[in-house]
């Protein structure tokens, strides 16, 4: 099980804890797609007594941070959940804050996304955001169009259940009548293509889902940790794959050794 150890002897220090978490994992084994719900920006900035778009600020780094790891571990699919459509709620100049983060993280990152033929998309009423950041999503999705080793997905002004409701829209606009099957309605969700999370990780304890990917998730495996969003590193990201590798996924059937 040492293969993504050596992989990564260039990157961290022999004897880190980054080391010592790859030589755990399985490369056979690695989910094929993760979620997470970045959650704790407010938390970080309020315990060091800065202003919330202070966490926010920092939480571009975690991302990147994260996006890399994925890249680096040929994890195909990762989802991450940046704006709720409940976040419409919080005050506008967070709001704004939040969106001038996005498009600045597209400008900065999307050579090194081409680069690293990672294929980008964002999921959600992306139409209710402001147009300049459209542009900035469209443009993304246009330029990394067709790229194969990784797809990142953001969710923006995303609704789990919302989504649920535009599928069924859908499905009575094509005019496809009852009954009706599973893969007609995974077909036509925001996610369409994507395999179902194996792994959804939430930072900073809340025991939540939060409307995110509710139809997806039915099996996923959940990881919760007390990091905040804003410090969440690769070595946090090891602990989650570490800890998926060692459950058992049954999928409603029963342990492997009572089968045979
Ligand atoms: C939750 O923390 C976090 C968000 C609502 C926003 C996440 C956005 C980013 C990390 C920046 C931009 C994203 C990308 C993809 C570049 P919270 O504010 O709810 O924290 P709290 O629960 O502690 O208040």
């Amino acid at each position: 099980m040492d293969d993504l150890a050596k992989k990564f002897e260039e990157i961290y220090r022999p004897g880190s804890r980054e080391i010592a978490l790859l030589k755990q994992l399985d490369p056979g084994l690695l989910p094929k797609h993760v979620a997470v719900i970045m959650d704790g920006n407010g938390r970080w900035a309020g315990s060091r007594m800065l202003p919330r778009v202070a966490g926010h600020k920092a939480g571009v780094e975690a991302v990147r941070a994260t996006v890399e790891t994925c890249a680096r571990l040929r994890i195909p699919a990762l989802t991450l959940y940046a704006f709720s459509a409940e976040n419409w709620k919080r005050p506008e100049s967070e709001v704004t804050t939040l969106m001038g983060l996005l498009r600045e993280y597209l400008q900065k990152e999307l050579s090194t996304l081409v680069e690293h033929d990672v294929r980008f998309a964002a999921i959600g009423h992306i139409d209710d955001l402001p147009t300049a950041v459209v542009e900035e999503l469209r443009h993304a999705e246009m330029a990394t169009k067709g790229k194969g080793s990784m797809s990142l997905t953001v969710a923006l002004s995303y609704s789990g259940r919302q989504e649920l409701v535009d599928a069924v829209n859908r499905i009575l606009e094509e005019g496809i009548r009852a009954p009706i099957s599973e893969a007609t309605i995974r077909d036509r969700l925001y996610t369409a293509g994507l395999p179902d999370p194996d792994l959804m990780i939430r930072t900073s304890g809340e025991m939540r889902v939060s409307n995110f990917l509710l139809w997806q998730i039915a099996y996923s495996e959940i990881y919760v940790t007390d990091v905040l969003w804003p410090d969440f590193r690769a070595v946090d990201f090891l602990k989650a794959l570490v800890d998926y590798q060692s459950r058992e996924r049954r999928f409603g059937g029963v342990p492997a050794m009572e089968t045979g």
